[in-house]
């Protein structure tokens, strides 16, 4: 089993480039089933999440390969509607399938995800869409089966936020008979850039970025040549390592305009920031301060993805945090650990109260989910002696290579195994 070995104290400096967005290549990955051609997607991250939903890919007959950091994906052939329930269960995402091979295949039959780490996801949202679509959608034992001789356009009102869903629903519309209006819509940068790519495969949608987006159903898509944008996330983690480690880091090909809140708050913290086009600069010298509250919410409010990194940062931070997770139920599977590292913070429901402490000491840690597992990476930087963190399966869903990330910014950071 492998391990992350980090040896804190050390300041961070130096420059990297910030990966391409996990949550934007899955999307698009899986909304080029629609299209009847070949399509490429620069800046893809090399990361587990995306190798499994390669796999979902060639299973229903995509050839897929990758060429350096572009993976192409040819749907020209035959497709089938079918992913084995392994694959399904290994990844959340996959859930974005459901569309996108009912609308090529007019049915579709796949295990649910099933409920996770972050606590229970349901998928009544994405069924919402399809029924609005005119899908004949059943659930039963575990797997949801759709069909729809063709998909119609029409009115989906989503009552509640949801990236996913929000997703399933253009994709669903694109190719469907006349045209659709989704309100309620997610307004995260990965459904603009899926809008982007969508139009240039000929489709006709507008609004992504706004709550309402409304699509004309086309006949046909094609292949077509897209750049994935960059991933905030990962570039958050690192500016909160940076907070935490303390030092100068600069990000290349970074989006710091969908990074606002995520930036407001490290200035919160005492934490000094720049921006240049594509390139953000932080840099820490002198002790953090409490960042006082930070809330959880859809886009473009604070990313609950940034949430534990961030809490980590604040943890030897002067006075006390409140963190308050409002998009998932269980979102708190860093604390016990971070309390192994001498971390003071309560939880109580949806609340996280962190109060500053002088000093934090290395551990033995594991991670619970992904971003949990960033949480621990960030305060090992600032932590006395050594952590070994366990359970590097999450973060190899979304970070890549976060062991050569850190020591190219001066970390002593090893993957052990
Ligand atoms: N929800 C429902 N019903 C649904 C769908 C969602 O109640 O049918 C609820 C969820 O349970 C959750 C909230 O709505 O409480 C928001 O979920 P959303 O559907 O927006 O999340 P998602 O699409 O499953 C994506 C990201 C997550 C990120 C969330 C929120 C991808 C592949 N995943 O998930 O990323 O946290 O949006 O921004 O895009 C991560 O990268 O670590 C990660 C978990």
């Amino acid at each position: 089993m492998s391990v992350l070995k980090i040896t804190g104290g050390r300041s961070l400096s130096g420059s990297v480039r910030v990966q391409g967005a996990k949550n934007g290549a899955l999307p698009l990955l899986a909304a080029s089933v629609l299209t009847e051609g070949i399509s490429v997607f620069r800046n893809c991250p090399a990361l587990s999440d995306v190798q499994a939903t390669v796999q979902i890919l060639r299973h229903v007959g995509c050839r897929v390969y990758r060429e350096g950091d572009a993976l192409w994906v040819d749907a020209s052939g035959p497709i089938r509607p079918e992913v084995p329930d392994a694959l399904m269960r290994s990844l959340r995402s996959s859930v974005i399938f459901l569309s996108a091979l009912l609308s090529r295949c007019g049915e579709v039959s796949l295990a649910l995800p099933g409920g996770c780490e972050l606590g229970p996801r349901p998928v009544d949202l994405h069924v919402l869409a399809l029924r609005a679509l005119g899908a004949e959608v059943t659930e039963a034992g575990g797997r949801i089966c759709c069909r729809a001789a063709g998909l119609r356009g029409g009115r989906i009102d989503l009552p509640a936020v949801s990236v996913g869903a929000t997703e399933n629903a253009i994709l669903g519309a694109v190719r469907a008979e006349g045209s659709t209006v989704i309100t309620g819509a997610a307004r995260e940068p990965e459904i603009v850039d899926l809008q982007a790519y969508l139009r240039s495969a000929g489709a006709l949608v507008s609004g992504a970025g706004s709550s309402v987006i409304r699509v004309r159903g086309v006949e046909k898509l094609r292949g077509a040549d897209h750049r994935i944008l960059s991933d905030r996330i990962a570039a958050a983690t690192i500016l909160a390592a940076a907070a935490s480690a303390g030092g100068s880091v600069r990000l290349y090909d970074a989006d710091p305009a969908c990074l606002g809140p995520v930036l407001q708050v490290l200035r919160n913290m005492g934490c000094r920031l720049e921006n240049a086009g594509n390139v953000v600069t932080l840099s820490r010298k002198e002790p953090l301060r409490a960042p006082g509250s930070v809330i959880t919410r859809p886009y473009p409010g604070f990313p609950t993805d940034a949430q534990p990194p961030i809490m980590a940062a604040a943890l030897r931070a002067e006075g006390t945090t409140v963190m308050i997770e409002t998009i998932f139920e269980n979102r708190f599977s860093h604390v016990p650990e971070l309390l192994r590292m001498g971390a003071d913070i309560r939880t109580s429901g949806k609340t996280a109260v962190i109060r500053g402490v002088e000093r934090l000491r290395g551990a033995e840690v594991s991670a619970a989910d992904l971003r949990g597992g960033a949480a621990l990476v960030v305060a090992a930087l600032a932590a006395e002696g050594e952590t070994r963190i366990h359970g590097l399966r999450y973060m190899d869903r979304g970070y890549e290579d976060l062991a050569l990330t850190l020591r190219e910014l001066g970390a002593e950071a090893e993957r052990i195994g």
